[in-house]
């Protein structure tokens, strides 16, 4: 029987793709099923935290019982975040937020007999490098990172420029790993400079892996 050892905790959990709007008909997003961050928030809630996940789309639904906060685009993600922030013991931010969106959003749809269009991309906030900024001591950000080339160089500098407790980082470019599978192939970065390589598992296994890990580096805080 898993013991209730997030009781207490206030997990906030970020999943699925965002949605960037070119005009009323369409948009840019990711291959993203939600499929991690679901994970956690049905362990975590199973552990006896209260979870809120604020999410995109997704492709499964979330387990009944959790506040559930749905946005599209990466600037709504933004600003619910930054509102749940004050109150989460710890933030995961599994979600795959769009870097970029479209720069102006047509109010009429796109119409195929004009010139062919050029889409012209603006950077979004990266809104856990803001929460990076701003948390406090007692607070744990566990970030994801998928990469495909350079992975663990492009990781480390991701764990410390973005200010993060823990990061869980997935080479998307493996089978069995990454978007929209049941398992996941991860490597967990600490700020302590500490590393750990997981084998291929479910991803409920990872979250449980990472559930535990965030009540260590939380015990360490108090
Ligand atoms: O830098 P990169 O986008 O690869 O970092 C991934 C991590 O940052 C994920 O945890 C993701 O949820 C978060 N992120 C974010 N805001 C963005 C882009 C990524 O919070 N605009």
């Amino acid at each position: 029987l898993m013991p209730r050892d997030l009781q207490g905790e206030h997990i906030l959990v970020t999943a699925g793709p965002t949605e960037e709007p070119l005009d009323p008909v369409r948009f840019i997003t990711n291959r993203s099923s939600g499929k991690m961050g679901l994970a956690i928030c049905k362990r975590a809630q199973i552990r006896g935290a209260e979870v809120t996940l604020i999410s995109g789309p997704l492709k499964a639904e979330p387990p009944n019982g959790i506040r559930h906060i749905r946005i599209r685009t990466a600037l709504e993600m933004r600003d619910r975040v930054l509102e749940e922030f004050p109150r989460a013991s710890a933030v995961i931010k599994a979600a795959a937020v769009a870097d970029f969106r479209p720069a102006s959003l047509e109010r009429d749809k796109i119409k195929k007999d004009g010139m062919e269009p050029t889409i012209v991309l603006t950077k979004n906030p990266d809104i856990l490098a803001e929460l990076g900024r701003t948390k406090r001591p007692d607070q744990i950000l566990v970030g994801f990172a998928a990469e495909t080339r350079d992975v663990l160089e492009n990781g480390r500098s991701k764990l410390k420029n973005k200010n993060l407790d823990m990061l869980v980082l997935n080479d998307v470019s493996k089978p069995g790993a990454g978007f929209d599978c049941d398992t996941n192939i991860v490597r967990f970065l600490f700020r302590s400079g500490e590393e750990e390589q997981m084998d291929i598992m479910s991803k409920e296994k990872v979250a449980d892996l990472i559930l535990d890990r965030v009540i260590r580096l939380r015990s360490k805080t108090e």
